[in-house]
Parts: structure tokens; sequence; C-alpha cells
């Protein structure tokens, strides 16, 4: 007698629907969204492949899409050693990936109180999270003036970001806010570009407020969310804190909130 075993679908799998190379260390990719799953704008999922253990290698992903999207999209670097992207910067449209609809997080707007004037502070694959909140209508409605900077070494590493920005512009349901409330600040660190250095130098000296024609931060007026490495992180606190800002949490909304942007 032959036994045909059922074909078992891979608990929380998603199907993989496009993905783009941004440069030959960063990439984008889109997969299917789990029915079930709701997200706030900023909030991260666990996601990865299967090992050759059978064990799912997951790592934590900010959703880059917008929670109205009918796809979830992710923004990643490509690490040559990364157990992880060494592999996933490899996915192809219709393979599977595993994915915990679990989303978490800090980076969201409950998490501050109401101000006038957001800044996003990214540096590298940290703009990920904002690419969500930049097209949550939410994010116009709390806030008069949404400013995102982005901070990287090569000007080919802000193409993500450029993309995004003049997507929202023409974007169906926020582009009209976006054109009205929202600025965009990319700094490199190593390329030429109109606008070089550090944006914690730049926020230090006051270029940025300067460049943009702000006050600078207040914390009656200015809310903030970083994402960055550790580094970025940890100088943007002392940075925030000396303008008079408080972290803020889920539970404890204040002035600004910080995520470490996740790598392999
Ligand atoms: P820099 O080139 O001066 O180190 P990385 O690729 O290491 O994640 O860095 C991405 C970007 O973040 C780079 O432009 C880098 O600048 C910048 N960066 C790294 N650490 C900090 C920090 N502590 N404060 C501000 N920017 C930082």
């Amino acid at each position: 007698m032959t036994v045909t075993r059922p074909i078992i679908a891979m608990p929380d799998a998603q199907t993989v629907t496009e993905i783009r190379h941004w440069t030959d260390r960063l990439f984008s990719f889109r997969v299917t969204r789990p029915r079930s799953l709701r997200f706030r704008s900023g909030e991260f999922v666990m996601l990865g492949l299967m090992g050759d253990n059978g064990k799912p290698l997951l790592r934590a992903y900010s959703i880059a899409s917008p929670s109205w999207d009918e796809e979830l999209e992710f923004y990643s670097i490509k690490v040559p050693d990364g157990p992880l992207t060494s592999r996933l910067q490899h996915i192809q449209p219709g393979n599977q990936i595993v994915l915990r609809p679990k989303p978490v997080g800090t980076l969201v707007l409950d998490a501050l109180l109401p101000g006038r004037r957001l800044w996003f502070f990214a540096t590298g694959t940290g703009v990920a999270p904002f690419a969500s909140l930049v097209r949550d209508p939410d994010t116009y409605e709390r806030y008069d003036q949404v400013i995102l900077t982005h901070t990287c070494r090569h000007a080919d590493d802000l193409g993500y970001s450029r993309d995004l920005v003049a997507a929202t512009m023409d974007d169906p349901l926020v582009g009209e806010q976006a054109q009205a409330q929202l600025s965009y600040f990319p700094t490199t660190t190593a390329d030429e570009s109109a606008q070089m250095g550090r944006i914690t130098n730049l926020l230090r000296s006051g270029e940025v407020f300067q460049a943009l024609d702000v006050p600078p931060i207040d914390p009656v007026s200015d809310r903030a969310m970083v994402c960055g490495s550790i580094a970025l992180n940890t100088d943007m606190k002392e940075i925030l804190e000396g303008f008079g800002l408080r972290e803020g949490s889920n539970s404890k909304p204040a002035e600004y909130v910080v995520e470490k942007a996740f790598v392999d």
C-alpha cells in the first residue's frame, strides 16, 4: 500500500512577490501579507528562511510598507557572511520566506505626545520604519510638518529613500498632504553631495535648521523618532535630551523614541 503524505504548508510561510537590488549592499523585497496581520506603522516583525536543520533562521525587520498596503515590504543590507542576509539576498519572486505575524516596536505615533513638527532621523537601513510612517495619513493628521533625515556613506545608498519620498509625493492617499508637510534631508558622509556630514554634527552646528528654515528643536513643538546603529542612537539621545526632549514608550508617550536598525 502506498501512503501519500499530505502536503503541509510551512507555518507562517509568505511568498516573495518582488525584489529590487539598490546597490551591491542593499536590497528591498515584497511578500504576500498574512490575512490576520494588522500592524501600526513603524513596527517590526521577525522574518527569515528555513535553515538546513529544519528550523527557521529569523531576524527582526521593520515593515517598510504602509499599513494599508496589500503586501509587505522590507529593506535590508546584504552582509556577505551574515547567516540570514547572505541567503536572503538571493530570493526570487515565488520563493517562500517565514514571517511571524506578531508586530512590535517603539517607533509608533502612539509613543509620542502631540506636537507640531515630527522628525525622523535614520541612517542606512534604519529608514525602513519611516518608509511606513511617511505613507501613513495619521502622521500628517497629527503633525503639521514632517522631516525625514537620512544619512548614508554613499550617494547610491540614498536611492531607496529618494524614490520613497518621490513616490509619497505622488501617492493618491497621502500625496497632497506630503507635498505640503513632508521635507526630505538626505546627507552623505563619504561621497560628495549637496549636504554632507553626519546628521548629529549638522544638528550640533545648527546647519540642519538653517537648511530647512525651521527653528531649533524644542520640547514644546518638536517630536522625534530615531533609527540607526547603536552609536547613532546613543549620540542622538544625548542631542535630543540636550534640546529638552524626553524618551517615550508605548506605555508612557513623551517627546522622542529610539530603535536600533536591525542588521544581520
Ligand atoms: P560615517 O561614515 O561618518 O561613519 P553604517 O554603514 O556604519 O551603518 O553607517 C551609515 C551612516 O551612518 C554613515 O553615513 C555613518 O557615518 C553614519 N553614522 C554612523 N555612526 C554614526 C553616529 N554615531 N552618528 C551619526 N552618524 C553616524
